[in-house]
């Protein structure tokens, strides 16, 4: 628990006072309840109906059922607010998370399927946040409302109270023993739910490859492996919750017992009054309900905790690019890069000092997008040295683009305010009646033409531009090649051709990318 307010306090920010305040009025109105109802009954049975005080009884009655209807819209005023509350953190926890996710390396983005983070920087923020908050005011009143319950209880008859006494033990032991079980399962069950979240995600988005290949049933036996691996984990879960829940329950229904029978052999011996009999097993009845219901919230609380752990470990998590030294040119000296066992570059060496344009020249899968994903220091090399810029001064079209899920328009007042600047490009790239659509729904060409236009628009000292002509028709080639080196003039500009020879004599250095080597092939 302690732990758990911990985290509370740290999410609720500056609205802690607002929260406390929440919690303490809950706290006394349920527990002024709690005290209420026995003795309330205890007075309307023995001083109203066997003392024949029918005008006593009728009063407290009335009393009371007022004082119930009050407590009733305390209650719906209080959860209203707490709502309100959760819903104010639970945005800002996850506005923060957000932010958190675009300073994960790019490496660690690039192991996990794109649904992934979905699922740990979206649905598990707001069930956690929400469902601390539920948790901790949960218990914190159940367990106000056991002391009053006892403390009635002792009050009536100490005797009989003594058997409760007897829970303590006992439920200490059996949490003990649950806990790092259904620590361990829940951080598991999480993991595996944001992996298949990742993968059904992708796999969604596979949709016309699933038609056209009628992939239908291949599908969904995939998917079905990956669900029962999410199902293990549920399972496992549940079951250590539930089997914690079973036995301090059987354990509990035996300490029920014993009092009813010590109760009513305490009224034959004429020990305690018949409205004492009543009031007192209303109050065990709530003491031990209130008890019980925190007893079964323990295992949630160790859930919570491990949910709420996994949130700190995605916000602790920094981008260490130490690799990337800032200098005013760029510089890659003995650069190796392999992915798992697949060497990829060898030992590679590039220059580009201001106003240099750097052609990259390979097959498929030599490494190019990769020299350019390390310069932009998105990729860490495995062996070698880094010289470059800082990011705000280098500006990529590195493929595949990653448009937002904005209109282009949109987009383009994120990037700049340059109006004619902006005109002239939208003009010359035939863009201009696009502007109020989602980039989502352009042809290729268009596609490609809007990504060069973004990075174009970025004021920058390095451009970056990764196959800028693929997809596109014999006329916007020469516009879009045009642009960029007007653009890029006493920039430093690397760009990245498949062909297009054409080009090649505005450049001044040409590096050929072959078998992980890099030369320098300048004519
Ligand atoms: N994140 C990654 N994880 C594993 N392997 C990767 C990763 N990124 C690139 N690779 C591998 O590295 C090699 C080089 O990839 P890269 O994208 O740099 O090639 P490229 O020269 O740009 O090719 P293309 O001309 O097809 O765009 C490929 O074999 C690719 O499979
Ligand atoms: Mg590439």
């Amino acid at each position: 628990m302690k732990k758990l307010f911990i985290k509370i306090m740290s999410i609720t920010g500056d609205k802690k006072l607002e929260f406390l305040s929440l919690i303490l009025f809950s706290l006394l109105v349920g527990s002024v309840m709690t005290a209420l109802n026995p003795i309330v009954i205890k007075y309307m049975f023995d001083e109203g109906i066997i003392k024949k005080n029918f005008g006593f009884f009728i009063l407290i009655s009335v009393s009371f059922i007022l004082l119930a209807t009050i407590t009733r819209f305390f209650e719906l005023f209080y959860v209203l607010r707490m709502k309100k509350l959760k819903n104010y953190c639970s945005k800002k926890s996850f506005l923060n998370l957000i932010n958190k996710y675009y300073r994960i390396p790019y490496y660690e983005i690039q192991k996990k399927e794109s649904g992934y983070y979905t699922g740990r920087v979206y649905d598990e923020t707001l069930t956690a946040v929400s469902s601390s908050f539920d948790i901790f005011s949960d218990i914190l009143s159940d367990f106000l409302n056991a002391i009053v319950a006892l403390i009635i209880v002792i009050g009536i008859s100490i005797k009989t109270t003594f058997y409760l006494i007897l829970v303590v033990p006992v439920v200490f032991y059996l949490s003990l023993k649950y806990q790092n079980k259904i620590k361990e399962y829940s951080k598991r069950e999480k993991e595996t739910e944001s992996e298949l979240r990742g993968f059904v995600n992708s796999m969604l988005n596979s949709y016309k490859t699933v038609r056209i290949f009628n992939l239908f049933e291949k599908i969904k036996n995939i998917v079905d492996y990956k669900f029962e691996d999410y199902n293990n984990s549920v399972y496992q879960n549940t079951k250590a919750i539930n089997s914690f829940k079973t036995f301090s329950s059987i354990f509990f229904s035996y300490i029920e017992i014993f009092v009813v029978i010590a109760c009513g052999y305490e009224m034959l011996k004429g020990r305690m009054s018949f409205g004492g009999f009543v009031a007192f097993m209303n109050a065990f009845w709530l003491c031990l309900n209130n008890i019980s219901s925190v007893i079964k919230k323990l295992p949630e609380v160790t859930k919570i905790n491990s949910n709420l752990e996994r949130l700190s470990e995605l916000e602790n998590i920094t981008e260490t690019n130490n690799w990337h030294i800032k200098e005013e040119e760029i510089k890659l000296i003995d650069i190796s890069v392999k992915f798992k066992e697949h060497i990829v570059l060898e030992k590679i060496n590039l220059e580009a000092k201001k106003g240099e344009k750097i052609l990259m020249l390979g097959e498929n899968g030599s490494g190019k997008t990769t020299i350019a994903n390390i310069i932009c220091g998105f990729e860490k090399p495995n062996f070698g040295k880094v010289c470059g810029f800082e990011a705000d001064k280098i500006s990529a079209c590195i493929m595949p683009f990653n448009f937002l899920p904005l209109t282009l328009k949109e987009q383009i007042d994120m990037i700049s305010q340059n109006e004619r600047y902006i005109n002239s490009l939208l003009k010359d790239f035939n863009l201009e009646n696009l502007l109020s659509k989602n980039p989502r729904s352009f042809s290729e060409g268009e596609k490609k033409k809007a990504a060069v236009m973004l990075t174009l628009l970025k004021d920058a000292e390095v451009y970056i531009f990764d196959e800028p002509l693929a997809n596109l028709d014999i006329r916007s080639k020469e516009t879009v090649m045009k642009k960029i080196f007007e653009r890029t003039a006493s920039k430093i500009l690397i760009a990245i051709l498949h062909g297009e020879e054409r080009y090649f004599k505005s450049f001044d250095k040409i590096f050929n990318i072959k078998d992980k080597k890099i030369t320098n092939q300048t004519h």
